[in-house]
């Protein structure tokens, strides 16, 4: 189109490094702009000694949704299940249980798939033999009885029964055995007024009608899907009572907070002087599916939503400055004017407010009439998501990271353990898992620490690797941190990870372990301040001076179970333009291997490949997604598979358990400054202007993905 803004430059024009500086106000208030909050000079793994470490209502009964078995793929045994499509207040057993243990094999696992070109297009790129549709976009109907969407009429009792905006996790979990019908859950991570609203001039002009629509924009929504008749592609069911569907936001949704934290003094306020109940969440960003059905969600970039930083207590202050919210101004640079519309987002009248975001969510999407859940035993930083896997002795472990420049690993093992089945009881249990357990802090060890210098040089014993340990930081009500309590440790838990000498990472994003391997891996997305004067140095886990890249981390827990508290620990893949010599695909050829930049998302298909999405890439294409092998002679063979539209970012990605379909969310398309609802910089999907939305790809032929 003549009259956009511009185009994506093809070479860092940008500001902050790779990401357009429309992004960086909207998606992280600026983050870049203010100091790196993790100011603790605590031992980076260059100090350590290598040997130191040696529903209520509608689902009554049955485990639910599948994490990777399902559409036709879960053969377990199956409760007698009532039509899914039942009144509320009825029991309903969607057909599709356990999924506590490693799905099938669903093909051979090899990607066979001929990688796409890097490329600067409007438009959705997938490989040749792929289909691709819009499932659902901002502004579509979730809600039985939704208005249609009214671009000048927006208002935010209509956009919280309509799909929210800035699509990022999906999940998608089967309703039937016979694959046919679904439901998908996402987060909607930000907005962006710019591209919201017509006429738009500044977050100051906006009205409150205005503000509260873009909190009703925010949060998570269900959807039923169907498939479409003998294909991957799947749509949202249009007709019928629809009982699942639903709208969570950051304007009027009660969450309840469970755990150790849950009503202490930390989380009181005027409002909730219980302190176990919160109304909205807030930058959800990446999630997962747990193994007995239920979504979780990370509340991530909390700290743009409040002002008021400069008011609180010295003693407040600390606390906040530790979290990216500003104690020096009012209203920092990429503040979101909500106070406006909502007083508590004012810390100066309400300074425990913002100690009520930061925390994983967890929703049932099977119970349309549950109360969403804030599980503080999992802690509180700036969770990107969580990924659960039963461990061998069946208490459930999940993995998350805090992506900040320079932030920690964490993982999550449950007090209780994991209960396989399909009866009431089971799913009444497992509901339980993530309210009690211990929360450990990842420290890195290296192997060939004198040979770091920042230049991402390989080592000569041919790997960046070592061991590891989990720092116990609290379990149950019981601290292991001097000098704080448990509930201190949950609620700042960034100061325990400083006071352990946890190891500050390269902005952990998306966590997960495999379901056949039960090896982990953390997409580590970037990091421009590594090495810069008084920040920590390269070391072997973070292999580069002012990382613009980023690099996968893969972790084996030692006798390969979860809850063990060592591990060995290696990067697969170090990104970047594979003809840049610091670049590394676990050995493999690189001449055959796709370029690659900012991975953020990962995920795996039924056979074990790891998918990899990617958020601002610095090398000048559109973001994507990428797959490759990470077991046998595959290991490193990275394939681009999918482009998505200008100025837009790759998220999910979901793999179904058949291996059949591939959704992805299309984040903030057109978000490229100067760009506005009339001078739209991507007219993606409809050709008019930007609207985030979630995608499925599926094979043509009906074959699996990797065939
Ligand atoms: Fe919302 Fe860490 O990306
Ligand atoms: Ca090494
Ligand atoms: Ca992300």
């Amino acid at each position: 189109m003549s009259d956009r803004p511009r185009l994506l430059p093809l070479l860092g024009a940008t500001r902050h490094g790779s990401r357009d500086a429309m992004t960086c106000l909207y998606r992280c208030g600026n983050a870049c702009d203010h100091p790196v909050p993790n100011t603790s000079d605590n031992t980076y793994f260059g100090d350590l000694v290598e040997s130191e470490v040696s529903r209520r209502g509608v689902v009554r009964a049955g485990a639910v949704g599948a994490l990777v078995l399902g559409f036709g793929a879960a053969a377990g045994a199956l409760a007698g299940a009532a039509p899914a499509s039942a009144a509320p207040g009825t029991p309903v057993v969607p057909e599709v249980t356990d999924f506590g243990r490693p799905p099938p094999s669903v093909g051979s696992g090899a990607l066979t798939f001929t990688p796409i070109p890097p490329n600067q297009l409007d438009t959705l790129v997938v490989p040749n033999g792929y289909g691709h549709a819009v499932v659902i976009r901002w502004g579509d109907p979730v809600v039985p009885g939704a208005p249609e969407f009214d671009l000048h009429g927006q208002n935010a009792a209509a956009q919280s029964k309509q799909f929210g905006y800035n699509n990022d996790f999906v999940g998608v979990l089967p309703l039937d055995r016979r694959g046919r019908r679904a439901l998908l859950v996402v987060n909607h991570e930000y907005t962006n007024e710019d591209l919201m609203f017509p006429g738009f001039t500044s977050l100051d002009s906006l009205t409150e009608e205005q503000l509260r629509t873009a909190m009703a924009a925010h949060g998570m929504s269900v959807v039923e899907l169907e498939r479409v008749e003998g294909t991957g592609q799947w749509r949202p069911v249009s007709h019928g009572r629809r009982p699942y569907n639903r709208r969570v936001t950051a304007l009027s949704t009660r969450f309840d907070l469970t755990g150790p934290a849950a009503g202490s003094a930390w989380l009181r306020t005027a409002a909730d002087p219980k302190g176990r109940t919160v109304i909205g969440t807030l930058n959800n960003c990446a999630g997962g599916v747990t193994p007995w059905g239920t979504v979780l969600s990370g509340e991530e970039n909390f700290n743009q939503y409040f002002v008021g930083g400069d008011a609180v207590s010295e003693a407040e202050k600390a606390k906040l400055a530790r979290y990216g919210i500003s104690t020096t101004a009012r209203y920092p640079s990429g503040s979101r004017r909500w106070e406006r519309a909502d007083e508590r987002f004012d810390l100066a009248k309400n300074p425990n407010e913002a100690n009520r975001f930061g925390w994983i969510v967890e929703i049932d999407p099977f119970d349309p009439e549950s109360r969403p859940r804030k599980h503080t035993a999992m802690g509180r930083f700036k969770h990107e998501g969580a990924n659960v896997i039963v461990a061998k002795s069946g208490h459930v472990v999940a993995y998350m990271g805090d992506d900040e420049r320079f932030d920690y690993l964490y993982k999550f093992v449950s007090d209780k353990k994991y209960m396989p089945g399909d009866s009431w009881v089971a799913r009444k249990h497992n509901l339980t898992l993530l309210e009690s357990g211990t929360l450990y802090v990842a420290q890195f060890e290296q192997t060939s620490a004198a040979e770091i210098d920042g230049s991402g040089r390989l080592p000569s014993d041919g790997a960046f690797n070592g061991r590891g340990r989990w720092i116990k930081l609290v379990s149950g009500n019981r601290s292991y941190v001097d000098g704080m309590t448990a509930a201190d440790v949950l609620t700042f838990t960034r100061f325990a990870g400083d006071k352990v000498g946890a190891t500050k990472m390269d902005r952990p994003e998306d966590v997960q372990p495999s379901l056949l391997t039960g090896k982990v891996y953390a997409a580590l997305t970037n990091n421009t301040d590594r090495g810069k004067a008084g920040k920590a140095p390269a070391d072997e886990t973070s292999p580069r001076n002012l990382n613009k890249h980023g690099q996968i981390l893969e972790l084996v827990e030692d006798r390969g179970d979860n809850t063990a508290e060592s591990f060995a620990w290696s990067l697969p893949i170090v990104c970047g333009d594979p003809t840049d010599p610091s670049t590394h695909f676990a050995g493999y050829d690189k001449t055959q291997v796709s370029p690659i930049s900012c991975p953020d998302n990962v995920a795996f298909d039924a056979t074990g490949n790891l998918w990899i999405s990617t958020d601002g890439n610095a090398l000048g294409s559109n973001d994507g997604l990428f797959a490759t092998a990470v077991e046998g002679p595959e290991r490193g063979h990275l394939k681009q598979f999918l482009t998505v539209p200008l100025g837009a970012e790759t998220c999910g990605p979901f793999i179904t358990g058949d291996n059949r379909s591939v959704f992805v969310a299309v984040q903030h398309p057109g978000e490229i400054t100067g760009a506005s609802v009339e001078k739209p910089a991507s007219t993606w999907p409809d050709g008019d202007y930007a609207k985030p939305g979630v995608v499925v790809t599926w094979r043509l032929d009906g074959g699996p993905i990797g065939s």
